[in-house]
């Protein structure tokens, strides 16, 4: 989420800041990348049924999501509306 919102990027809109509390940065995480992730948390899992766009098998909340060390990527498509 805040790689996304530094860069500018367009359908992040990130309300609560990273605080698990607002949906507004609900991603699908391609197949190639979920196996990188942490687990998803109670807490996400719940906040995920509020979100405005369609949930998925592979959705998450972009700011519960941090890289790895070694992961140099993640690939990740965002829904088509947020709020
Ligand atoms: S920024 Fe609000 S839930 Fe992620």
């Amino acid at each position: 989420m805040m790689t996304a919102v530094g860069h500018g990027i367009p359908g992040i809109v990130a309300e609560c800041g990273g605080s698990a509390m607002c949906a507004t940065c609900h991603v699908y995480v391609d197949p190639a990348s979920i196996g990188f992730l942490p687990p998803i948390s109670d807490v996400e899992d719940e906040m995920l049924a509020s979100a405005a766009g369609e949930r998925r098998e592979h959705s998450r909340l972009g700011c519960q999501l941090a890289l790895a060390p070694g992961v140099d990527q993640l690939i990740m498509h965002i829904p088509e509306r947020q709020v």
